[in-house]
């Protein structure tokens, strides 16, 4: 069954602080909930007033259901960054908000031995979702997508900046899912690089294996990289600004390669946000 996307109202259902300018804030929106998949996303702005007027894109972080276990809400995770995400933090339980959604492909059920997510600082969001399905944790989406095969693992590589940035540990503390940190200043984990962490990942599981990265463009493209020399298939989900969240303005266009070696525009909105890396002009 396909879904277009749909303005919806919906009721804060809870905020909280996960760490250091970074909080989640979840949102009672049944029928956005049962359709979303991982890596999808939505736009979100306040009800009332003008401004902003826009809404900005937030991925998914997780669904939420009431006690007889029907998805009745979504929670995304985000960083303060500027004029919406510093409003939010002010935002109570019970506020009326408008969100729009679902929006955008998201990543495709994984179909390999081994699945490893690269996060970098706040991209580390969209992957809750994703390992919950890949090991067969919890069902997304209307109808259920359907897991082929569970990989054999199931590993997160998330880098931040220090140990203060880490946010939403408690949550990934998922049955079987491997955990890497590294962050810049040695504070946690691995000091260094998350592409150090993968490297070492991909020696260890050999070719079956699919990434999935997010977070800054740099740290995607250095990704990108370390997966073609080790001929390991990734697909990096793109954070581009955004207006209007699906199709109408143009503004969130990235270069994609053709079948014939050109490459053309195309619209993250609805196109992506996740494109193989192999096809991105990075
Ligand atoms: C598909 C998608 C999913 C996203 N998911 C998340 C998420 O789960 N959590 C999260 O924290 N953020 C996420 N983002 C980024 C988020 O949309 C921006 O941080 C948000 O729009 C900022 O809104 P604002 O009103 O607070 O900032 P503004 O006042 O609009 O901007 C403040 C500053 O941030 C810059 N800026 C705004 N958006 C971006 C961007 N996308 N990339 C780089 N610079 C930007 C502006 O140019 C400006 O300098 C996502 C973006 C996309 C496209
Ligand atoms: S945000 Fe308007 S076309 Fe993508």
């Amino acid at each position: 069954m396909v879904f277009s996307a749909r303005q919806h109202t919906a009721v804060v259902d809870g905020i909280r602080e996960m760490a250091k300018d970074t909080w989640a804030i979840r949102l009672r929106q049944p029928e956005l909930a049962e359709q979303i998949t991982p890596g999808q996303f939505f736009m979100v702005r306040p009800a009332d007033g003008s401004d902003p007027l826009l809404g900005r894109p937030f991925a998914l972080y997780d669904t939420y259901a009431d006690e007889d276990g029907r998805p009745v809400g979504i929670e995304f995770g985000f960083v303060v960054v500027g004029k919406l995400t510093s409003l939010m933090t002010h935002w109570r339980i019970g506020d009326t908000v408008e969100v729009w959604g679902p929006l955008g492909n998201g990543f495709p059920v994984p179909a390999s031995e081994h699945l490893v997510c690269v996060a970098g600082g706040i991209g580390q969001t969209p992957f809750l979702a994703v390992a919950a399905e890949a090991l067969g944790l919890k069902r997304y989406g209307l109808p259920q997508r359907q897991l082929i095969e569970r990989p054999k693992s199931v590993t997160l590589c998330y880098g931040v900046r220090s140990q203060e940035y880490l946010s939403g540990l408690d949550d990934f503390s998922l049955p079987e899912l491997q955990i890497d940190v590294a962050t810049d200043d040695g504070s946690y984990g691995h000091r260094g690089f998350v592409t150090e962490l993968l490297q070492q990942k991909l020696d260890a599981v050999g070719q079956d294996v699919n990434v999935y990265c997010c977070g800054p463009e740099p740290m995607m493209k250095a990704v990108a990289g370390v997966c073609r020399d080790a001929s390991v298939k990734c697909w990096l989900s793109l954070e581009t600004p955004m207006a209007c969240g699906f199709g109408a303005c143009f503004s969130c266009v990235t270069k994609v390669r053709e079948d014939d070696g050109t490459w053309d525009y195309r619209r993250t909105c609805v196109e992506g946000p996740v494109f193989e890396a192999e096809r991105l002009v990075l």
